[in-house]
């Protein structure tokens, strides 16, 4: 294993998407931002410098950072921000993980434009567990805004309100034909007949989870948030914001003499008509066998759609995240804990605060403000790093240690609206011993309709043992847990008027926040932060901080 550098300064840009220049926070000038390249084993050095008037922090989303919290990257969580004309050395070694991950900021809401691609290679001389791809293709979803997105989220906060949906979605940074003056911001993959394509699908969207099909031909899933799974083939595949996942495209045998979308869509139950058929495309296209040249391709070709699922196909996504299963083979072990130590149960959802004296409230009624809480609290973040107050020792008056570990009232969390909507702020963190295992229930609460929530825990991955819908019966959901292969991952979809359950050990020393990945939903306070004690012996104590960590 080596060391990798990288210089990643934090920059503005100028960008024209539909019609119109926007001045963005960008690395390096560039949107999406660079791709960070790694093989397993190495360790990876970015220097980060901060040349724009936000203040920045990176996060290496799904990078386990073992004893390496400092380098993790939540704002006031870890680390505090770098500010303006300051820099700060992540540092962090990439530990048995190999696949596609990503890097976005993870301070407000800039991580609309700033984000890139992590690919972490295998180790030198150890293949891939499938056929070898004879090109690997990031594609990476987001979304883009003509306003400013810091102007909406300091609305959406000062109303309590919701903020206005995106105004497109983008695969790697272009909208495609399908929006106003776009066609020359197309995506397109370029394929000759035959050949097998790996799709590194990576989903930067702020606020939606998205379907994602290629016209007339089939996707094999690989791998997902850096773990390789059992493949199977769909048309359709869904992924949620902060998710990952590798997949096969294999070319037609010959020629077709015609062109395909690559299409993604949103999904999303409850907001019905909000979305159109207006939505990112990008092209696939064959390479020509008699034409000579690399670069010409045939104009005008039949261009072929996918058909894409209904807005709330919610059978199709519960069909495909059923099929997900680690490969468990004695190459690929799935260390799913078959004991637990500390048991939780967490209910996730919306709710409501009441307004503010003074002020205007959007909530769903004029008197009350939208608000997102795990187990009833929104976690209020301070004003100095959680991590740091936990390696000083000094953590009065920054938090406290007793998060509930079951909601403050049990209700039916799946039947009429109940009366406890009301969600309470709190800095509380829920201290775990080293090494614990740990199983975590996490109920959404259909209170203000229903909605799917994928929930990422930093610095650790988990398996998903079980989902279902309904009320979680602790009773006899159990006992059909899989505790053979389940699927490994950092970010999973709590599903819509339902519940999953996920095991991981905690064997990682630190501050680990855990939180929505829809971006709304953690402003709104759907967010929580885990503290994992130190062990006993010294490789199992979180390091001491780099000197260069930023300052509040
Ligand atoms: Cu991808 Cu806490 O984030």
């Amino acid at each position: 294993s080596i060391t990798r550098h990288y210089d990643f300064n934090v920059q503005m840009a100028n960008v024209t998407r539909l019609c119109a220049s926007k001045s963005i926070v960008t690395v390096n000038g560039e949107y999406p931002g660079p791709t960070l390249v790694a093989r397993e084993g190495d360790r990876v050095l970015v220097r980060v410098t901060n040349h724009v008037a936000h203040n920045m922090t990176l996060h290496w989303h799904g990078i386990r950072q073992l004893r390496s919290g400092w380098a993790d990257g939540p704002a006031y969580v870890t680390q505090c921000p770098i500010q303006t004309g300051q820099s700060y050395v992540y540092n962090f070694t990439v530990t048995g993980q190999r696949g596609t991950l990503w890097w976005h900021a993870h301070i407000s809401w800039l991580r609309a434009t700033v984000y890139g691609v992590i690919v972490i290679l295998p180790k030198l001389g150890v293949l891939y567990p499938f056929v070898a791809p004879h090109k690997e293709v990031p594609v990476l979803f987001g979304e883009w805004w003509r306003a400013d997105t810091e102007a909406l989220v300091s609305q959406a906060l000062r109303t309590g309100g919701a903020p206005n949906i995106s105004d497109a979605f983008t695969i790697n940074g272009l909208p495609g034909p399908l929006y106003n003056c776009s066609a020359k911001d197309t995506f397109k993959l370029k394929v000759k007949p035959g050949k097998t394509y790996m799709l590194r699908l990576i989903n930067a969207a702020l606020n939606d989870e998205l379907f994602f099909s290629v016209a007339n031909h089939t996707l094999t899933i690989v791998e997902v948030d850096a773990v390789y799974v059992k493949p199977f083939t769909v048309k359709t595949l869904i992924i949620s914001p902060g998710q990952t996942t590798n997949v096969l495209l294999t070319a037609k045998p010959f020629y077709p003499k015609a062109n395909f979308y690559m299409s993604a869509a949103p999904y999303s139950v409850i907001r019905p008509g909000t979305f159109d058929s207006t939505t990112v495309a990008g092209i696939l296209e064959y390479h020509n066998p008699r034409s000579a040249s690399e670069s010409s391709f045939d104009k005008d070709l039949p261009l072929f759609r996918p058909t894409m699922p209904r807005f709330n196909d919610t059978g199709l996504v519960t069909n495909f995240t059923s099929k997900l299963r680690s490969l468990a083979t004695p190459q690929y072990p799935a260390a799913v804990p078959q004991s637990v130590d500390k048991r939780f149960f967490f209910t996730v959802g919306l709710g409501t605060r009441p307004c503010p004296v003074n002020a205007t409230c959007q909530g769903p009624t004029n008197t009350t403000q939208f608000a997102a809480a795990i187990n009833n609290i929104s976690l209020v973040l301070p004003s100095t790093a959680l991590l740091q107050s936990h390696f000083t020792g000094v953590s009065r008056g920054v938090y406290g240690s007793n998060f509930p570990t079951t909601p403050l009232s049990q209700f039916n969390y799946t039947g009429v609206s109940p009366n406890n909507t009301n969600v309470a702020t709190g800095t509380k963190l829920l201290v775990l011993p080293f090494n614990a295992t740990v199983e975590l229930v996490m109920q959404d609460t259909s209170i203000l309709g229903i909605e799917s929530h994928p929930l990422h825990l930093h610095g650790f991955n988990f398996f998903v043992v079980g989902q279902g819908f309904g009320n979680y019966d602790p009773v006899n959901d159990p006992t059909r847990f899989n505790l053979v292969d389940p699927v490994e991952r950092n970010t999973v979809g709590v599903p819509a008027g339902g519940w999953v359950a996920i095991r991981f050990l905690a064997d990682n020393p630190g501050v680990w926040f855990m939180h929505c990945h829809l971006e709304v939903h953690t402003t709104w306070g759907l967010r929580m932060a885990w503290l994992v004690q130190d062990g006993s012996l010294p490789n199992q104590k979180l390091l001491p901080p780099p000197s260069d960590l930023p300052k509040c």
